[in-house]
């Protein structure tokens, strides 16, 4: 499909996809693609960064293609490896012969997601998600700073690939720390917040419509009050998903302190966290909830 052209049909697009997207977020998503600028995604766990990427991919019918980012994460496990192992065995069955001549061809190249995403693609540019940025360090941010101002590679034994067309990039990052100013300059930036109780009642609809809607509510407003305690890890809209399926597998119709002590598992996972909810704090919630919902 082309890129939806206006503000309007990036919404819709996403929301065929399940997606469901504010205006801003929708307008930062319909400018990244039009201006062709690589999309920087910030907020708490579990908010829908990850899954936005997702979403843009399939409504546009492209190859998503995505680099999990960890602590160590160097340049030749983003970018591409020599396959040693292939290329001793091939070295050895010339039993003594001359080595082949190939070692260093495409035929022994392992492709890593930064240089699978400048490979031309069937139906256009794929989707390169660089997830979780955050947790890499600062000299892999540097590199990523340069691959993605020009989006080419130069292998050396082979020369230069650049990308027919940029990928659409979209970073995200949990903010475990700050990402280098440099970076973020490059890109469009947008924090993904925690949706507003409205909001996350759409997303669960779209995500677990077989819940009622008077459970789905309940839900909502219960997580949304959670998220106003001083807890540890907040729950996310993961989380809010999880606990209404796992209520539904319970079939559970209507919100109890039992309930909630016997399930909190799928929306707190710190034992500092439950244990704060323990006794009467989760009925005095739950009262508070039930009450605003009656209003
Ligand atoms: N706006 C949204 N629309 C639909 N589903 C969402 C939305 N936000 C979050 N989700 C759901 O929450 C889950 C977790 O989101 P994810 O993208 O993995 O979070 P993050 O990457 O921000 O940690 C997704 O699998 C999806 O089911
Ligand atoms: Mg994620």
């Amino acid at each position: 499909m082309d890129k939806p052209n206006s503000i309007d049909a990036v919404q819709a697009a996403l929301a065929g996809q399940n997606y469901v997207a504010g205006r801003a977020l929708s307008t930062v998503t319909f400018l990244a693609l039009t201006l062709g600028r690589p999309l920087f995604l910030e907020g708490e766990a579990g908010v829908g960064k990850t899954e936005i990427a997702k979403a843009i991919a399939a409504m546009l019918g492209r190859r998503l293609i995505r680099l999990q980012c960890y602590e160590g994460l160097d340049a030749a496990s983003a970018v591409y490896e020599w396959n040693f192992a292939a290329q001793m065995l091939a070295i050895r069955a010339a039993d003594g012969g001359s080595a082949p001549d190939d070692l260093f061809s495409d035929r022994y190249l392992i492709r890593r997601p930064l240089l699978e995403a400048m490979q031309p693609q069937e139906g256009g540019a794929p989707v390169l998600l660089i997830d979780e940025l955050d947790r890499t360090d600062e000299p892999f941010e540097a590199f990523l700073l340069e691959a993605l101002s020009d989006f080419q590679v130069t292998i050396p034994e082979l020369g230069t690939v650049t990308a027919p067309e940029p990928p659409i990039a979209i970073l995200t990052s949990n903010r475990t720390r700050e990402v280098h100013d440099a970076l973020k300059r490059r890109c469009l930036y947008h924090w993904v917040d925690y949706p507003a109780f409205e909001r996350e009642l759409e997303i669960l609809q779209a995500r677990a419509p077989e819940a009622s809607d008077a459970l789905s509510r309940q839900v909502v407003a219960f997580v949304q009050k959670l998220r106003t305690e001083d807890l540890f890890k907040k729950p996310g809209v993961a989380e809010t998903i999880d606990w209404a399926k796992c209520l539904l597998a319970l079939d559970v119709i209507d919100l109890s302190p039992e309930v909630i002590a016997d399930t909190i598992g799928a929306i707190l996972k710190y034992q500092d966290d439950i244990a704060k909810l323990q006794g009467s704090d989760a009925k005095r919630l739950l009262d508070e909830v039930k009450a605003e919902l009656a209003a």
